[in-house]
């Protein structure tokens, strides 16, 4: 195989998809600026309305980012100084992060051998301040929800998906965002449904909360004279709610592409020296990444480096050791399956603009470096 002198292959290829749809978006944002509504607008209620009937609930409101949907929805419902909120400590800092935010304490549970948090270590950390549990559905792959909403309903817990890298996913015929109290969404532009800069939003069965979010997003305004709490500047741009309406409907075909990539992946990937998190009946998987575990991590990524083959680590450094979340007085062997997953996890190009001779050649040059090791 004439492996170097292939074409790179990169991790994202955000040129690519703009390069795609610069006609469309070109003649979308002339429309969309030369209307005026820079802020609030039209765009933003329509999106809305769509990716409630997507999910399948009553509300979504749109906001400026994940990290924003997080932090509003909790402060919202009421959480804050001597509540815990149970979340995994490998996600994205930003779930953690929105916790913290609001006055309140995260409690970490381990995650199981899929990457998602178990619900067996969320049973063992509950306590008389737990108030929520927030799920994160890492790399598009759901939780296990059945089990999680009986452990929220014994203990009277608001469940608050962390949907961040779940858009379009479902479990047991239900998308994510639908289960629990609120689902947060982003829409940076690394993510499946991206915009064109920071973006995100909540997805709720709950108006009273929605409403509560609307004037959270607006300085706490009811109207333009009347603010009836101190609140934030976290509206969407109506710029971007135009690109993410566009983008949706383009999503279903993106994500089958990315499907298509994962299934070739795990034909195709050699199990005896790779794990990769099985395949569960009744459930739709969207692989915003497509993350495997090998022993051999560092060297595989320089084999598919040298390769010209781009991958990510999603994440490197455990929450609970940043130096960030020192206060909260956690140590290393806290949680064994995260550390463990930490020095193994490696993320693959997935993306929708690989064609199937991509996807073989990763695959090729990952086995090729596993059977030259034996
Ligand atoms: C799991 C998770 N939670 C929260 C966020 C925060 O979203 P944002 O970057 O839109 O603030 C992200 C993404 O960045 C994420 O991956």
């Amino acid at each position: 195989m004439q492996a170097e002198s292939a074409p790179p292959i990169p991790y994202v290829n955000l040129a690519a998809q703009v390069a795609e749809e610069a006609a469309d978006l070109s003649a979308l944002l002339i429309k969309v600026v030369s209307r005026g509504d820079h802020v609030g607008g039209e765009e933003i209620g329509l999106l809305e309305q769509e990716l409630a009937a997507q999910i399948g609930v009553a509300q979504v409101v749109a906001l400026k980012s994940g990290t924003d949907a997080l932090v509003l929805t909790l402060k919202a419902l009421g959480i804050g100084p001597g509540d815990e909120v149970i979340t995994p400590p490998n996600s994205f800092i930003a779930s953690t992060a929105a916790i913290v935010h609001v006055g309140a304490k995260p409690v970490f549970a381990d995650v199981g051998p899929d990457q998602n948090i178990d619900p067996e270590a969320v049973r063992r950390a509950i306590t008389p301040n737990t108030r929520a549990l927030m799920p994160v559905h890492l790399t598009g792959r759901m939780c296990e929800m059945d089990a999680l909403s009986d452990i929220a309903e014994a203990h009277g817990l608001f469940i608050l998906e962390d949907a961040a890298q779940s858009i379009g996913s479902s479990f047991h015929g239900r998308a994510s965002g639908a289960f629990g109290k609120a689902g947060c969404f982003s829409t940076h532009p690394l993510k499946n449904l991206n915009a064109l800069g920071d973006g995100g939003f909540v997805s709720t069965d709950d108006v009273a909360l929605a409403e509560r979010l609307r004037r959270l997003r607006n300085h706490g305004m009811i109207n333009r004279e009347t603010v009836v709490e101190f609140g934030f500047v976290s509206r969407m741009d109506t710029l971007q709610a135009a690109v993410l309406r566009y983008r949706l409907t383009r999503l279903p075909d993106l994500i089958a592409k990315r499907q298509r990539n994962a299934a070739l992946y795990r034909e195709l990937l050699d199990p005896r020296h790779i794990y990769m998190p099985p395949v569960r009946a009744n459930t739709v998987d969207t692989y915003h990444t497509f993350v495997i575990q090998t022993e051999r991590r560092e060297a595989l990524k320089a084999h598919l480096a040298a390769h010209g083959i781009g991958t990510a680590i999603h994440y490197p450094v455990p929450i609970h050791l940043q130096p960030a979340a020192a206060s909260l007085g956690y140590g290393r062997g806290d949680f064994p399956v995260t550390e463990q997953q930490a020095s193994r996890i490696l993320t693959l190009p997935v993306n929708q603009f690989m064609a199937e001779d991509d996807v073989r050649r990763v695959a090729q040059v990952t086995n090729q470096f596993f059977e030259q090791a034996a």
